[in-house]
């Protein structure tokens, strides 16, 4: 590529993300590829970079978090990392703190990695329009997902015999010990994780109905797991974001047969264990929906449509049609293989074909590999990327460079076959 190109790239760059424009925007194939070479630069709306994501746990938010990376290394945008004696949570489950980031990541566009949330500590470290988002899933598949996840690691769940969700659910009190070392996986995890006391007795009305209106006043979208592919549509238009800012493949999932089917009397015994999760979900998944029909129920039906068809495409073009869903331990590209609990559940990664590179341009193949990365993979090489650049600060070139050739990455340029 040569010096011409990469300046016109660079101004065209500029100038999509300068423009305003306050019709609706249309969502065509086209605005599916960033566009840049044969398509005229699409009238859109200011993206919105700054952003908190409330990572909580085991609802299909690494995958939310890897699209966020994503978009951040596509944006040339800072995203916080947890310091190095926080792990790669930002220190959890003490309450946020700005001292638990990585002093090369101040001051940060996202931060998306685990944290107990503390709105006060966050609006410290974040710019003034940060917009807040979080996603919630069903507390009965989710409890179920977290009893298997974290058998091992949760005294909790180690002391049920059996290992039986039954056993547990008869009698809980019996098994959970509220001070404990990881407890807050055994009770009410997402009011945990939103800052609240997980052992507060859900019938104070008084104290839920403060509890939802603080969470309301403060995210601009509570994502449902449950409907995913919707809740990142009402997301694309809340953040101006395109589609191949929202396309993804599903991230740290549980193998097929360690999931099991709940019967209606335990996913019940479930709900009144965790209830303050319960009336949180059902508040926002009620939510969630308004701001469906607000936007247009047909709208959000074809544009989820529209993500799903991408996202075949992508798979085919990445797996050769094949996905190449393997359990943790059967994975050959060992990189890519997800963390792995002590527990029973077994976590299945997304390896690549052994003809992976064969035809691919390597824009593509690094947008394939990204998408499949998990996540403390990820966060070596964005930490990596970080120290890199801070070596490299001086040629201001070289970083335009990096920047212009990720930005082409795009869903149209991918063979279709
Ligand atoms: C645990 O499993 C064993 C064998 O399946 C059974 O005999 C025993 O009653 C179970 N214990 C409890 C407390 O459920
Ligand atoms: C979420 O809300 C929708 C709309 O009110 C409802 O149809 C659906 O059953 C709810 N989902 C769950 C899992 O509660
Ligand atoms: C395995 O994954 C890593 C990490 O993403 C990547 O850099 C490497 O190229 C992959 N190896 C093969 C053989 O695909
Ligand atoms: C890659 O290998 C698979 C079988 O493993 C084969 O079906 C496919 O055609 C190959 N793709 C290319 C591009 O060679
Ligand atoms: C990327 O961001 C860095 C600082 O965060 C800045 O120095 C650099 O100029 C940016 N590059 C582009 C192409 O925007």
């Amino acid at each position: 590529m040569n010096h011409n190109k990469i300046i016109l790239l660079v101004v065209i760059c500029t100038v999509s993300l300068v423009l305003h424009h306050n019709g609706l925007q249309r969502w065509t194939m086209d605005a599916f590829s960033f566009g840049f070479r044969s398509h005229p630069v699409p009238l859109q709306k200011l993206k919105r970079t700054n952003l908190v994501f409330l990572k909580t746990h085991k609802t299909a938010s690494s995958t939310m978090q890897n699209m966020m990376f994503r978009f951040a290394e596509h944006h040339n945008l800072t995203v916080a990392f947890p310091a190095d004696f926080c792990g790669h949570m930002f220190c959890y489950p003490y309450y946020f703190s700005p001292k638990f980031v990585n002093s090369h990541t101040i001051k940060p566009n996202i931060i998306a990695s685990h944290m107990r949330f503390n709105k006060k500590e966050l609006q410290l470290l974040m710019p003034k329009d940060t917009l807040y988002i979080t996603i919630l899933r069903e507390p009965s598949s989710m409890f179920d997902s977290a009893f298997s996840y974290y058998l091992n690691e949760c005294a909790t769940f180690q002391r049920v015999p059996n290992h039986s969700l039954e056993a547990f659910l008869a009698d809980p009190w019996r098994y959970y010990r509220s001070n404990e070392m990881d407890s807050m996986y055994a009770h009410n995890n997402l009011a945990f994780d939103l800052g609240k006391d997980k052992d507060h007795p859900a019938t104070d009305a008084a104290y839920v109905q403060a509890f939802l209106a603080e969470v309301e006043q403060t995210f601009s979208l509570v994502m449902i797991a449950d409907y995913f592919d919707e809740s990142l549509v009402v997301l694309r238009h809340l953040l101006s974001w395109d589609l191949n800012d929202i396309i993804y493949f599903k991230l740290n999932m549980r193998k097929e047969d360690s999931k099991r089917t709940l019967t209606p009397v335990l996913a019940s015994k479930i709900r009144a264990w965790n209830a303050l999760d319960a009336r949180l979900y059902d508040y926002f998944n009620a939510s969630l929906w308004r701001q469906i029909a607000a936007l247009g129920s047909t709208i959000v039906a074809k544009e989820v449509q529209e993500l799903q068809q991408a996202q075949e495409r992508l798979m085919r073009s990445c797996f050769n049609g094949q996905v190449q869903l393997r359990s943790s331990k059967e994975m050959i590209n060992k990189s890519l293989r997800p963390w792995q609990p002590a527990g029973a559940a077994e976590i299945m990664g997304l390896d690549l074909p052994l003809n992976f590179s064969h035809g691919l341009s390597s824009q593509v193949k690094e947008l394939c590999l990204k998408l499949v990365t998990p996540e403390l993979h990820y966060l070596n090489i964005l930490q990596h990327e970080r120290s890199l650049r801070y070596r490299n600060s001086v040629s201001v070139v070289q970083v335009s460079v990096v920047q212009v050739s990720v930005v082409q990455v795009s869903v149209a340029q991918i063979p279709d076959e």
